[in-house]
């Protein structure tokens, strides 16, 4: 069974193709960096007109990687939300409309179910495990307990820890995409040179909350001479925000094992968990996932971290879980609708006050 996905819902074009037996026979990303440097993040009608004009070439390059034709997939899969709409859009049209010239079944995929669902395509993990989805726009930890059924223990109060990343590195100087240059600054820096605030660590539950840890960054950033920051603060300030956002989410995911073990006890089949999953763009950050593991070690779960290329957004993840619903029957009409909102568990209570972005 070979199914073709397609990304369309941020700032990377992406075309993939997934065999039944976990194999990637493409993985092609075009991101989009470029394009939306000089506006220091994603422009959401830049980016629709970007994906129009590069996912036809793309998707033919990641079927003639795979050797493959239209006529040889078997299915079609497209991010059909959470996302930025214009793009959802170009994304789903496209695969709705390879689908009904090939006579294949159309698979509308929740991106998060995507970077939820990666694990078992690296890994072959089984259900249940617990996952901490860490990106742009989410901040979320969820039981997987199969494929569509997801249980969400705790989310953001405020932004997203991808997000926080990406404005601390802007008040750094540090340029978009934030993340990765954060990372790469808080290596020459030292972690312990600012004391900042670690919201929620010690309470109960698992919510989350950056918003406070940013405002602390900006405001010793504000106290800076006048001119440009040195590079030893920037340095410093980064790795100090990086202990603080990774003590934060070991903290919270440190609470949700518990949750979860006692919530699955609970439930009819008393399965155990299976694993520690992190997933997301998020989940490139070598310290926050050394901390993770640290944590399930101390747990006794294996701890499984999905590879660099397949954290950030990617095809391939959408096509595996087109594999995944593929063969459970779970096909969608050509009327299924591209959805800038769609949470993974509809029956998750809303945080107070959050800008839950599903
Ligand atoms: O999953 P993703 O590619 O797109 C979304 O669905 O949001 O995640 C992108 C996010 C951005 O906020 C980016 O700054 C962050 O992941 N990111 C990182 C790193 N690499 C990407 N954050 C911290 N450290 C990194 N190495
Ligand atoms: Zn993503």
């Amino acid at each position: 069974m070979y199914v073709l996905g397609i990304e369309t819902s941020c700032d990377e074009t992406a075309a993939a193709v997934v065999d039944a037996d976990r194999r990637i026979l493409s993985n092609i990303v075009l991101t989009q960096l470029e394009d939306h440097r000089p506006y220091g993040g994603v422009v959401p009608e830049v980016a629709a007109r970007a994906h129009l004009k590069h996912l036809t070439p793309i998707v033919r390059k990641a079927l003639a990687e795979a050797g493959l034709n239209l006529a040889d997939i078997d299915g079609v899969a497209a991010t059909a939300g959470p996302g930025l709409i214009g793009g959802v859009m170009v994304g789903t049209t496209a695969a709705k409309a390879m689908a009904f010239a090939a006579g294949k079944p159309f698979l509308a995929i929740n991106h998060l179910e995507g970077h939820a669902l990666t694990p078992r395509l690296t890994d072959d993990v089984a259900f249940p495990y617990l996952l901490l989805l860490v990106s742009g726009g989410h901040c979320q930890l969820l039981i997987v307990e199969g494929v569509g059924r997801y249980r969400r223990l705790g989310t953001t109060m405020d932004d997203a820890v991808g997000e926080a990343f990406d404005k601390v590195a802007k008040c750094l100087g540090l340029g978009y995409p934030g993340g990765p240059a954060l990372e790469r600054a808080a290596a020459d820096g030292d972690p312990e040179s600012y004391d900042l605030p670690r919201p929620l660590i010690g309470r109960a539950g698992c919510e989350f909350s950056f918003s406070g840890l940013k405002t602390a960054v900006r405001q010793i950033v504000d106290r800076q001479p006048p001119g440009p920051l040195t590079y030893s603060v920037v340095a410093d300030l980064a790795a100090s925000f990086q202990a603080a956002a990774a003590d934060a989410l070991a903290d919270r995911t440190g609470n949700a094992l518990a949750i979860a073990r006692k919530y699955l006890a609970q439930q009819e089949k008393g399965l155990g968990l299976t694993a520690l999953v992190v997933a997301g763009g998020v989940a490139a950050n070598r310290t926050i996932r050394t901390r993770l593991a640290a944590l399930a070690e101390t747990d006794g779960l294996p701890f499984v971290a999905p590879p660099l290329a397949l954290c950030t957004d990617n095809g391939a993840m959408i096509a595996w879980a087109g594999v995944e619903r593929l063969r459970l029957g779970l096909v969608d009409g050509l009327d299924a609708r591209a959805r800038p909102r769609w949470p993974l568990d509809p029956d998750a209570t809303p945080v107070a006050g959050a800008g839950v972005k599903a």
